[in-house]
Order: C-alpha cells, then sequence, then structure tokens
C-alpha cells in the first residue's frame, strides 16, 4: 500500500498534548483501514528557539521535502514573549505557511446540536449556521514590509498591507470553487471604503465572478461583517477575505459554534497541505489534561480528506465527533459543571470510531 507520510509539529503550549491525542485517533484509523500512515517529527515555534536557535529550523524545513501533510499543534507562550520579533514563535508558523505557499486557508464553522447552548447567541440564531471562512494565508500585512524607527523625535512604526492581482485572483478562484460545492454564496469581506487594497480586491473579485454565473456574490466591510455574523450567523456560506480580517473573522466565529476549541483548518493551494486549529497554544492550560483535543482531532480529519482523499476515514472522525458532543461528553472550555479530560475524550472519541 502506497505510503502516507505526515511531519507531526506539535510546537507549544497545549500542541503536545492535543496532537498526541490526534495520532492516537489515526493511529485507530489505521488499524481499521489497514492504511499505513508514516510520521515524522519535527520542531516550530519556541520549541525550536530553544532547541535550535530559531522558531523555523533548516532542519525542519528540510523534512517538507518527503511529506504530503504537516499537522501542528500550536506555537507561541510567555516564555518568548521578550526575544527579538524577529525570531518569535509566531514567524516560525508564518515562515511555514510561505514555504509551503498555502494561500487558501479554509476554517469551517458549524454548530454541533448538543452546544446550543454553548454559544453566546440565542438559539433561533443558531438555526442553519453552516459557514466557511476562505482566509488568504500568505500574502497581506502578515508578511509586508514593516518597521520600527524614531522619526521627528516620536517613536514611530508601521506595517504595509500589499496585495498584487495575481495572489487576489488565486484565493478568488478557491473561494468560488468551494461555494460551487456548497450553497453557492460568496461574501467578500474588505474595506473597500477606505483602503486601495480592497477596493483591489473587490475589482478582481468581481472579474473573477463573471466565471461563476451561477455563485451569488455579496460584498461586505469588515465591521458590518463583524456584525453580521452575531447577527445573523445563518445568512453566511463562503466568506472570502484578507489574511488579517480572516484572522480576527475567524476567532469570532469560534464563539458562535460554543468555544475556540472545536475549530479546524486547513491550509491549501500547494502540494503540501497544513493543517491545525484555529486557536492558540494557551500556554495558562498547558499541561494539565483540560485542554480541548477536538478542533485538533477535526483538523486531522480535513488531512485525511484533503491531503489522502480518505473522504471516509475523515467523515467517520467527524461523525465520532459529533457524537460525543450529543452524548453530553464535554471538555473544561464547554462545560458547565462535569468535564473530561484532553485525553479521556479523545477516547471517547475512539470508542465512536
Ligand atoms: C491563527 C493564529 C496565527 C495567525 C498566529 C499564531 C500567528 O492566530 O492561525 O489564527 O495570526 O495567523
Ligand atoms: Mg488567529
Amino acid at each position: 500500500m502506497e505510503n502516507k507520510k505526515i511531519l507531526v509539529l506539535k510546537g507549544d503550549g497545549v500542541g503536545p498534548e492535543i496532537i498526541d491525542c490526534a495520532l492516537e485517533v489515526l493511529n485507530v484509523i489505521s488499524q481499521k483501514s489497514g492504511i499505513i500512515f508514516n510520521l515524522i517529527f519535527g520542531d516550530i515555534g519556541g520549541a525550536a528557539i530553544d532547541k535550535h536557535g530559531g522558531p523555523f529550523p533548516k532542519e525542519t524545513e528540510r523534512k517538507l521535502q518527503d511529506v504530503s501533510a504537516v499537522l501542528l499543534g500550536a506555537v507561541g507562550g510567555p516564555k518568548w514573549d521578550n526575544i527579538d520579533p524577529a525570531i518569535r514563535p509566531e514567524k516560525g508558523l508564518l515562515a511555514l505557511r510561505k514555504a509551503l505557499g498555502v494561500y487558501a486557508n479554509l476554517r469551517p464553522c458549524q454548530i454541533y446540536p448538543g452546544l446550543i447552548e454553548n454559544s453566546p447567541l440565542k438559539p433561533e440564531y443558531l438555526k442553519n449556521v453552516d459557514f466557511v471562512i476562505v482566509r488568504e494565508l500568505v500574502g497581506g500585512i502578515y508578511f509586508g514590509k514593516r518597521d520600527t524607527f524614531v522619526e521627528n523625535g516620536l517613536r514611530t512604526a508601521f506595517d504595509e498591507e500589499r496585495y498584487d492581482e495575481e495572489e487576489i485572483k488565486r484565493i478568488a478562484v478557491y473561494a468560488f470553487e468551494t461555494a460551487m460545492g456548497r450553497s453557492k454564496k460568496l461574501t467578500l469581506v474588505d474595506k473597500a471604503n477606505v483602503l486601495d487594497s480592497s477596493k483591489l480586491w473587490r475589482e478582481v473579485v468581481g472579474e473573477i465572478a463573471l466565471d461563476y454565473p451561477q455563485v451569488e456574490l455579496e460584498y461586505l466591510y469588515v465591521d458590518n461583517a463583524a456584525m453580521q455574523l452575531i447577527r445573523q450567523p445563518s445568512s453566511f456560506d463562503v466568506i472570502l477575505t484578507n489574511n488579517i480580517f480572516g484572522d480576527i473573522l475567524s476567532d469570532e466565529a469560534s464563539q458562535i459554534a460554543g468555544s475556540i476549541g472545536l475549530l479546524p483548518s486547513a491550509s491549501l493551494g500547494a502540494n503540501i497541505g497544513l493543517y491545525e486549529p484555529i486557536h492558540g497554544s494557551a500556554p495558562d492550560i498547558a499541561g494539565q489534561n483540560i485542554a480541548n483535543p477536538l478542533a485538533t482531532i477535526l483538523s486531522l480529519a480535513m488531512l485525511l480528506r484533503y491531503s489522502f482523499g480518505l473522504q471516509k476515514e475523515a467523515e467517520q472522525i467527524e461523525q465520532a465527533v459529533t457524537k460525543v458532543l450529543a452524548d453530553g461528553y464535554r471538555t473544561k472550555d464547554l462545560a458547565q459543571h462535569e468535564f473530561l479530560g484532553t485525553r479521556e475524550i479523545t477516547d471517547e472519541v475512539i470508542k465512536r470510531l
């Protein structure tokens, strides 16, 4: 059987423990299906700074060469807060995304039946909520020119938001294709009433739209979009946006679903796919067996689907997670009263596989 190779980067904080849970799930999938997954491990973020002196070491970069997918935990923590900004743990994650060229970051958001009470929104707003944020991941202000200096005696800093039409075109095509496979509605979120870069996004996305007459295209300013997301979240299907707006709106979306510990992501568009939960490294709860591993387990499902075409196995994982939540099991972030630990909820997922 063909060898399916995955690079595992556990990272910092809760990263190692939630990745270990996902790997247990993968092991069960492997036993059940007979598919062999070949795992290699590498360092990223703070752990890589400590071991190699930088957050995205050459050694990790070399390991990308012969894998089809990367499964990542999370990076960052207070230990590295006062480090030279050029080698912060987060820089390692950004360098990895850039090195892979994964420009299309999919962040799906849906409401699990058992979790209506966990959402701060009233139940009537949560009906039919099912959308995906398509976030541009390797351009814009995250990668633009930046500098900090003293000018006219004042401490000054800037960060540049810059996109060319090719960068916009490829993510737009990705978003329209995604919309074609869903309910054919696409919302472009920007700030075109103020920013030139947003005006270019509108122009280019409007041109691509001509090739997708079946898709209904809507434009929203980001401030309005932030409001509509909590006012009528079910009105969204595919949300297309730039790197920074996608970062912000996906954290907002996670609260609609009940917890940031639930949302997975897939970063695609290149040969190798990158899969990671949308949440951070949560150093305050690391090592206590209370982190929610479900976003990472769901990211593994996305990995099997998008990098290996294992649709059936991906659905098995997603259904097992749905069932665990429907059966009333909760991690601490979701619990009013009783809750299971990181490992124990993973056992419940595995029982249902
Ligand atoms: C995310 C995270 C990262 C980002 C950080 C850790 C650099 O917030 O994946 O949403 O801003 O992209
Ligand atoms: Mg974020």
